[in-house]
């Protein structure tokens, strides 16, 4: 089992939690709590003392009253906010090629920073375009929901979308510093906190440690109550297993390949309805985890009693009751198809990560499935009623 423990007694009295990470020669730290945007000019002054001139990129969604306490503590800099409408249309080229020439028309250097106060979206546009600036200049990520938190701000991926697909142009680059601060959840719909959630149940199924048995009896304080300790725990050991695999394979040519349990059914859902709001990406995770467990039942990669334990928590908090309505018999195909053609796949066969028991999954690369074994499985995979 790997030790991950946490300073949980810490985490219940103390505010701030901070996690020192140290990836591809850059360290750097999250901080996790509860109103604690307060410690940026003093991250700022210690970390990039040159800094003259800060970027902000800002979900517009965002409550405003955010903007204007960033606004106040960043007042001894030279402040340029650019508001956005987050939605994958942001993440291209183009908008990446605009926001850079702006930036630079105010003559910022390596000692400035950008600042990214968002969803996964704006991260992932603001950090790509930050990686890009004068070939890279400081990047602060202050991830605004749940899925940020616990996924996308995490890792140091970096990317837009192409016309041949989702995050296809990026890069690797890593921030100054993470700031997750919880109190920018409270306006996060409950949807969205769906969203975030699916990947921390995803955190806690893939690595041993205890993860899935505290999540089973806390899933329902945290997204129906939003308690903040537990909000605060549940993204810290989220980012810890995430943490685990990034820094086992940073630039994901393995083991990181473990953290896309169940993505690779949810990517051809996304994108069998076009990427619509009829489907986000969370949702697509929950059926995609439930999918690939069900496969491993089939394959006998795992019990059946670890698809009942893994049932009860979906039916418990009601996570893809309205499934259904998305999958009609004659867009099976048209899923499998996206399916085959993931970029993951190496030759014909679909790579799946499947489970074996809670906390362990196969290896990246070790199970695959023909198009043919996947069209005869599929519409069992499917059958799930909660
Ligand atoms: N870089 C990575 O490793 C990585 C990992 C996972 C996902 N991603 C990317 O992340 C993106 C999805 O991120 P997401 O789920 O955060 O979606 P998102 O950025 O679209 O945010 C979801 C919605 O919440 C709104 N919002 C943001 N903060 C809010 C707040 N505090 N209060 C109210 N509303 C708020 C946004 O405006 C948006 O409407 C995708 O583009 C995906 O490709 C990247």
């Amino acid at each position: 089992m790997v030790d991950l423990k946490l300073p949980e007694r810490l985490l219940n009295y103390m505010n701030l939690n901070e996690i020192k990470v140290n990836i591809s020669e850059s360290n750097y730290s999250i901080f996790i709590g509860n109103k604690i945007l307060n410690i940026l000019p003093k991250k700022i002054k210690s970390l990039c003392p040159k800094t003259k001139k800060i970027a902000i990129i800002l979900d517009k969604k965002v409550p405003k009253k955010y903007k204007f306490k960033i606004k106040k503590l960043l007042k001894n800099y030279q402040l340029f906010i650019f508001e956005y409408s987050a939605n994958e249309k942001l993440k291209s080229f183009s908008n990446v090629n605009k926001l850079s020439e702006k930036i630079l028309s105010k003559n910022f250097n390596r000692n400035d920073i950008i600042i990214a106060v968002g969803g996964g979206i704006v991260g992932d546009f603001s950090a790509f375009t930050a990686s890009i600036i004068k070939r890279g200049i400081n990047f602060i990520n202050i991830p605004s929901t749940l899925l940020a938190q616990v996924d996308s701000s995490i890792g140091g991926k970096t990317g837009v979308n192409s016309i041949y697909g989702k995050n296809l142009i990026g890069s690797f680059y890593q921030p100054k510093i993470v700031l997750i601060d919880v109190s920018l959840l409270n306006s996060l719909s409950k949807r969205e906190m769906v969203c975030g959630y699916a990947e921390i149940l995803k955190h806690s199924l893939i690595l041993k440690n205890n993860f899935f048995k505290w999540l089973k009896l806390k899933s329902k304080k945290i997204l129906e109550y939003r308690e903040r300790n537990l909000l605060k725990q549940a993204i810290y050991r989220s980012c810890k297993v995430k943490l685990y695999f990034v820094k086992k394979d940073v630039k994901e040519k393995n083991l990181r390949m473990k953290l896309n349990f169940g993505h690779t059914f949810a990517h051809a859902i996304e994108a069998q309805n076009n990427y619509s709001h009829k489907i986000n990406h969370g949702e697509a995770v929950l059926i995609g985890m439930m999918m690939a467990t069900k496969l491993s039942v089939i394959k006998k990669v795992c019990s059946n009693n670890v698809m009942l334990e893994i049932s009860k928590i979906y039916r418990e908090n009601n996570l893809i009751s309205k499934f259904k309505k998305f999958f009609k018999k004659k867009n099976y195909n048209k899923i499998i198809h996206f399916m085959a053609n993931d970029k993951k796949n190496d030759d014909q066969k679909i790579n799946l990560i499947l489970l074996k028991s809670i906390g362990r999954t196969t290896n990246p690369g070790t199970f695959k499935l023909s198009l043919k074994e996947m069209k005869k499985h599929f519409p069992i995979l499917l059958n799930f009623n909660f």
